[in-house]
């Protein structure tokens, strides 16, 4: 009987305590009104207290975020000029001295208390907000789905190949974004194809993978700067691990429909056979465009399996010559990618020639 009652005055002594920092927290961290100066130029205004990332995304402003505001991607990077106070702890992880030197902080992780003034990049200012219905969902592989999302407003959409969208994804409370490359061809402006991989318990790639023709979607792009650099004559080397597929095929695309008469080469890993997916696609490229060199390879192929054979980094370093004028496009697992640029380097590629997304 002890114990319960000091059991039930625990829990209620607890219920209190939160209760009272939840009235803290709207009551005496009321932050009203505040204004964020963009560019020197124009002024927007939000609620005190949300993320920067947050208020600039209610006034449309798009910055990219692909961990969905974790703290853990980096990617939504901002130089704030005044305000805001100096980079927290779990901002220092994903910001170089220099950055913070020069006051770029991570507009994820921002609690915006006062006035700000920001600087954002000019071609963030070019990310759009679009709504679309899925015109395609279908298995490709165990665990890959293949979805196509036509445009409804804007009715088209102008990216380059290798670039990726974020999707908004509806969460318990609110919304959240996830990204994903586009792995269609750029030219084909009303509609874009994404490959998303199932993750067990993954917000984003569940709800993805749960949609149905017919249903709505919303997101926001083209964002990145992983894409072919068209004003180049050099070898294209794309490496592709698993699901890093999708960008480089939209890079495949794009060479066969502009006819581009730099040679381009695709090594493409996967597990098993039944993961390689677009096999036959690239496979039908290859047999009637000399200029493109395709190497599937299968890290733990069935014993039928008579392609290659072994982690696509080694695949690469057999097949590629040393010296060649290339530039490389990568996309996969982080492990994948570290593999395969060490390979590039000691092939005689520089680090700035070689483009690479992580995930
Ligand atoms: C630039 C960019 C482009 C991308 N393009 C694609 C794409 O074309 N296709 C695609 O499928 N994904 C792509 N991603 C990854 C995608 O954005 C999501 O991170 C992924 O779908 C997982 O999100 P989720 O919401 O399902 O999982 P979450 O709910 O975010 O995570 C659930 C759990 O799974 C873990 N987890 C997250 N990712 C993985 C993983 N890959 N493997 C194992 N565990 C994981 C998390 O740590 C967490 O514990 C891209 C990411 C970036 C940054
Ligand atoms: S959104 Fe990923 S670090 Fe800010």
């Amino acid at each position: 009987m002890i114990m319960l009652r000091a059991l039930l005055f625990a829990n209620g002594f607890g219920l209190l305590i939160g209760l009272l920092i939840i009235f803290m927290d709207k009551v005496i961290n009321n932050y009203g009104e505040v204004a964020i100066t963009i560019n020197h130029d124009k002024e927007i205004r939000g609620d005190g207290g949300k993320t920067l990332l947050r208020i600039l995304f209610e006034s449309k402003y798009f910055i990219p975020s692909a961990c969905g505001g974790k703290g853990t991607c980096g990617y939504c990077k901002l130089k704030v000029v005044e305000g805001g106070g100096t980079a927290l702890p779990t901002e220092a992880l994903m910001l170089t001295r220099s950055e913070i030197r020069e006051q770029y902080r991570l507009a994820c992780q921002l609690k915006v208390k006062e006035n700000l003034q920001v600087e954002i990049p000019p071609e963030y200012l070019e990310i759009q907000e679009y709504e679309g219905m899925f015109s395609l969902s279908e298995q490709i592989t165990e665990d890959i789905k293949r979805v196509r999302m036509q445009l409804i407003t804007p009715e088209t959409i102008s990216y380059k190949p290798g670039q990726y969208v974020q999707v908004r994804i509806p969460t318990d409370d609110g919304f959240d974004f996830r990204a994903y490359s586009m792995s269609s061809n750029p030219d084909e402006q009303n509609e874009i194809e994404l490959n998303i991989k199932l993750i067990p318990a993954g917000i984003g790639s569940s709800y993805l993978h749960a949609k149905q023709v017919g249903d709505p979607v919303e997101f926001s792009g083209p964002y990145g700067d992983f894409y072919l650099k068209t004003h180049s004559d050099r070898e294209i080397i794309c490496v592709a691990g698993g699901v890093g597929l999708a960008p480089l095929k939209s890079i495949v695309a794009y060479w066969v429909s502009h006819n581009l008469s730099r040679p381009i080469y695709l090594f493409y890993g996967a597990r098993s056979l039944k993961d390689l997916y677009n096999h036959d696609y690239f496979t039908g490229i290859a047999e009637t465009k000399p200029q493109f060199h395709y190497f599937p390879a299968l890290s733990d192929p069935a014993p039928d399996w008579d392609g290659t054979t072994g982690f696509i980094h080694t695949v690469l370093d057999r097949e590629l010559s040393t010296g060649i004028h290339g530039e490389a496009y990568l996309c996969g697992p982080p492990i994948m990618i570290d593999a395969v640029m060490a390979v590039l380097e000691s092939k005689g590629i520089p680090k700035e020639s070689i483009l690479y997304d992580k995930f």
